[in-house]
């Protein structure tokens, strides 16, 4: 008997049904893919990249990590955006966070979480970076949401600042960075519109020319 085997069953019942709407599915994925967006997302298992925005395989680069981070020297996570980028030539990253992250709210804790605590400190700079809007926030849940929204706009910033981002721009590539927030709530995203389209909309320190 197979470990987990509610798993497989699940599988091949998925696997089944996909088959009787287009019979030729997997046949037709398996000589390539084509995905046209780069999510990049939070780990937590309610937010879903492929269920939330209800696109087959195929549709969606992902890449997720603990409250969705972008940080200049995970090779994880810039390898992702390079090979989406470069090879094949997504035309549109998201960023999505969402309400509620765990993550964000480990970090404004001040408590030991372990190794953990080395990840959450990209999100207390953030934190650092946005500290008289987040200290002025009325109580504990509107400074958590405050910050999930704050991290992603931050992310989005990191993004655009790679080079892979910035040559592909160079290179009059069309490419935009979006940064999106979803409520584990309702189901519902919403566009926090930091839509980024070219290096004249990021600071000057970091553009390159
Ligand atoms: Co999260």
């Amino acid at each position: 008997m197979r470990v987990l085997k509610k798993l497989f069953d699940n599988n091949r019942s998925w696997a089944e049904k996909i088959k009787e709407s287009d019979p030729d599915f997997f046949s037709k994925l398996s000589r390539q893919q084509a995905p046209q967006y780069l999510w990049i997302g939070c780990s937590d298992s309610r937010v879903p990249a492929n269920q939330i925005i209800d696109v087959l395989p195929g549709e969606i680069f992902v890449h997720r990590n603990i409250a969705n981070v972008v940080v200049h020297t995970d090779l994880n996570c810039l390898s992702v955006v390079q090979y989406a980028v470069e090879l094949l030539e997504i035309r549109h990253i998201i960023v999505c966070g969402h309400y509620g992250c765990g993550g964000v709210k480990a970090a404004l804790e001040h408590t030991d979480h372990g190794l953990i605590d080395n990840w959450l400190r990209h999100i207390k700079d953030v934190y650092r970076f946005h500290q008289d809007k987040l200290d002025a926030c009325a109580d504990d849940k509107e400074r958590l949401d405050l910050l999930c929204e704050l991290n992603v706009i931050e992310q989005v910033a990191n993004l655009c600042h790679t080079t892979i981002v910035q040559n592909a721009w160079k290179a009059g590539r069309q490419l935009s960075v979006h940064g999106w927030i979803y409520s584990i709530d309702n189901g519902i995203l919403k566009d926090l519109d930091v839509c980024v389209t070219g290096p004249e909309q990021i600071t000057a320190i970091h553009r390159l020319r």
